[in-house]
């Protein structure tokens, strides 16, 4: 029994394109990996992947030109993307063989059968297809069964060290639909870590993994489990942090609501909490203010922590929070409930504005406009003035300022 009516809308309208296109070419697609699993599992679907043994690049010109999209080739993996207005991403590939010359080097890929394309994956689950013009699946390694008992089970014993980034895949997929690890590869995947199979892939490989991690609704699950696994110590060395999984959680109820925030940087400061250095970050693509970012939540928290014992007014207190990038903060505020309300003023006194230029000062230019009218920002949302008084306040202070400046 296939459940192709319970797509939805996007992936109904791509598929029923693909499968008219297919009567009319007499060509075999079928639907694989991870939008079967879904479908099957009864969760929401994204991509639309498709399979034939014959007729990819036909399919995937033909149907660019239905749905008025483009279509990308990638030969290396025999693969086309099909991207158009209202639909998903589609992938259309011919199904293939791989061979793993090197452990943790890309595979060597060549046209297979549909079969080899699918003894070739990762886990059984994402093992399975389903013929778009019958409606028959294909599942020669039993995913279905495991999608029933949620089990996530490798194929062969080789798996985790032919593509050790199956390790984080393992843990991203077995924690987002709430399914076990099979006893048998868990115990591949241990093996795996600790014979360090995860050193032969390339480190922004790793990264990736680490941010698809990230991307996750349950992060905070999947990360605290890549730690207790050690799956991690090879970016960062072996660490041991017992809180790691209630700081994660804490830090998550923020960044969800709060979108512009960081939660890359914030969760691998977390993961990097006590001592963190430039090393920890080659093959991430941080860019250094970001990387900045990480070290002062990973490093600085004592110390900020302390800073905050010794402030004796909102202006000191305001200008401890100006020194600091809003993911620290956010850390802050999660484990000081008490500082929780003033760091959420101090967030609104960032957005809120006054409606006065520099040109309306009427005072010479120079640095002390720009700090004239900060500090008029300032006393208005704070209530010491009035804004009708705004203008002239910033006046005096601009005047103030510049007298200091000449003197100094
Ligand atoms: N795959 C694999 N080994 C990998 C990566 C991918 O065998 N290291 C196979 C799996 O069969 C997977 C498919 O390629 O289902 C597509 O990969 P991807 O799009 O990364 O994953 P999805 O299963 O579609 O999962 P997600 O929902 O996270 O996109």
């Amino acid at each position: 029994m296939t459940r192709l009516s319970e797509l939805s809308t996007p992936q109904r309208r791509a598929v029923e394109a693909i499968r008219e296109i297919a009567a009319e070419k007499n060509l075999r697609p079928y639907l694989v990996g991870g939008p079967v699993r879904d479908l099957l599992h009864g969760s929401r679907t994204i991509d639309v992947d498709v399979t034939l043994e014959e007729g990819a690049p036909e399919l995937a010109r033909a149907l660019a030109k239905r749905i008025e999209g483009r279509v990308r080739s990638f030969p290396q993996f025999l693969t086309y993307k099909v991207t158009a207005e209202g639909f998903p991403e589609i992938d259309i590939t011919t199904a293939r063989k791989e061979r793993y010359r090197v452990p943790g080097a890309l595979p060597i890929v060549s046209e297979g059968s549909l079969k080899d394309d699918l003894i070739r994956r990762d886990f059984s689950v994402n093992a399975i297809a389903l013929g778009l013009l019958d409606e028959k699946t294909h599942d020669p390694t039993n995913g279905e069964q495991d999608i029933r008992d949620r089990l996530i089970r490798v194929l062969h014993d080789q798996s985790f060290r032919d593509d050790p980034t199956r390790i984080f895949r393992a843990v991203r997929l077995a924690t987002r639909l709430g399914f076990t690890i099979e006893p048998h590869t868990a115990s591949l995947m241990k093996e795996a870590i600790e014979s360090r199979a995860l050193e032969t892939v390339s480190r922004e490989r790793i990264w990736r993994e680490v941010f698809l991690a990230m991307d996750e609704h349950e992060a905070p699950a999947v990360l605290a489990a890549l730690h207790e696994q050690c799956a991690l110590d090879v970016l960062f060395g072996c660490r041991h942090n017992p809180e790691l999984r209630a700081q994660l959680d804490g830090v998550r109820a923020r960044i969800e609501k709060d979108p512009s925030l960081d939660r890359y940087v914030i969760y691998t400061g977390l993961l990097l909490r006590g001592d963190a250095s430039p090393v920890d970050f080659e093959g991430s693509g941080f860019s250094q203010k970001r990387a900045r970012a990480v070290v002062e939540i990973a490093n600085e928290l004592p110390r900020f922590h302390e800073a905050l014992e010794h402030v004796k007014n909102e202006r000191q207190r305001f200008r401890l929070y100006r020194g600091v990038s809003p993911e620290m903060l956010t850390v802050v505020a999660v484990e000081r409930p008490d500082e929780r309300p003033r760091i959420d003023r101090w967030r609104e006194y960032k957005q809120f504005t006054i409606q006065l230029r520099g040109n309306d000062l009427e005072v010479p230019t120079g640095p002390h406009i720009a700090k004239a009218l900060e500090r008029t920002r300032e006393a208005v949302f704070n209530g010491e003035i009035e804004p009708d008084q705004a203008r002239t306040y910033a006046r005096e202070m601009a005047k103030k300022y510049l007298a200091r400046e000449e003197k100094a």
